[in-house]
């Protein structure tokens, strides 16, 4: 592994952040790792929600930096809220550069960092293929967590972890009450959280965190249990709705549970071609004509 691959970034908000060359794609949205982490994960998470002293159970799935766990910590220490953290990454570089890096770790309260190096290098830091790691999990941990914090790269750049059979894996380590979080409001990955079973909202993000004024979202929660009335979260417009019974919602799949990037996006370019040619689903442009929308990052 070269370290040029990832390049160091700070973000508008002044927080630490990396740019994966192999992936061409940042980990973090531009406008600020930190600010996305407690926007689109820590403040949907709905801390209010635990007494102190209580223990959440919580998944860190693509830890990369750190940043969304270390946030969460953060959140947490101040609620008196403890965790039960269990970590999901192929590649032991981010974190590593991240606690190597002044900026990074001048962002944290000082009993942050050395909790958060703990985690990160204790029994509970899966590293390796998530989709290898999980059946670990489904194992030992079906239906006791809280909190599942999804970050992987973008669905395109890395659909392996966005396919209906992960993410209804995912589903299954939920407890009744818990909540999947994730920056992501594309159409597939909606509709696939709905095919595991879960209900569906859209996160309320500040519009300074939306990269585009085509961005509706801030991204997606998704529990076993209704999402109703949660604090930051609201349900689905009705164009978010239409939206996922486009062509855009078709899911990525993955049932061998080992196919490669090219594959997958192969594969669900043919399921969208055969579903148009059956008729009954409109293409994602029409949508987003309708909808007066010029271009959009949610296919
Ligand atoms: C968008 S970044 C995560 C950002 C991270 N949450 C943070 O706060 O820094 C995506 C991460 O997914 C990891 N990754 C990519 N493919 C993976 C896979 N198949 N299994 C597990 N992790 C993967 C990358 O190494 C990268 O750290």
């Amino acid at each position: 592994m070269s370290g040029s691959r990832l390049e160091p970034r700070h973000t508008a908000d002044g927080s630490f952040s990396l740019f994966s060359r192999d992936v061409g794609e940042g980990f973090h949205s531009g406008l600020g790792a930190l600010s996305e982490a407690r926007a689109k994960f820590v403040i949907p998470a709905q801390l209010d929600r635990w007494s102190p002293g209580s223990t959440l159970q919580v998944l860190d799935v693509c830890v990369g930096t750190g940043c969304n766990t270390a946030a969460l910590l953060e959140a947490c220490n101040a609620r008196g809220l403890k965790l039960n953290w269990w970590g999901l990454e192929l590649d032991p570089e981010p974190i590593a550069l991240a606690l190597a890096d002044p900026g990074f770790c001048s962002q944290w309260e000082p009993e942050t960092l050395p909790q958060l190096a703990e985690m990160s290098s204790g029994p509970q830091m899966l590293w390796g293929d998530a989709r290898s790691q999980l059946p670990q999990l489904l194992n030992s941990q079906r239906g006791r967590f809280d909190l599942i914090l999804m970050d992987a790269f973008s669905p395109s750049r890395c659909p392996q972890l966005w396919t209906v059979e992960f993410l209804s894996g995912l589903a299954t380590l939920l407890l009744p009450s818990g909540r999947l979080l994730t920056y992501c409001s594309a159409a597939a990955i909606r509709r696939s959280l709905r095919l595991a079973g879960l209900e569906i909202a859209s996160i309320c993000a500040p519009s300074g965190l939306l990269k585009q004024t085509n961005d509706w979202s801030g991204g997606t929660a998704a529990s076993p249990s209704s999402l109703e009335g949660a604090t930051q979260l609201r349900p689905l417009s009705p164009m978010e709705e239409e939206h996922l019974v486009t062509n855009a919602a078709e899911p990525y799949r993955d049932p061998s549970g080992h196919s490669d990037r090219a594959t997958i996006l192969r594969e669900r370019q043919r399921a969208q071609a055969a579903a148009m040619a059956a008729g009954g689903v409109e293409a994602t442009g029409g949508w987003r004509r309708r909808w007066g929308l010029s271009s959009s990052n949610h296919q």
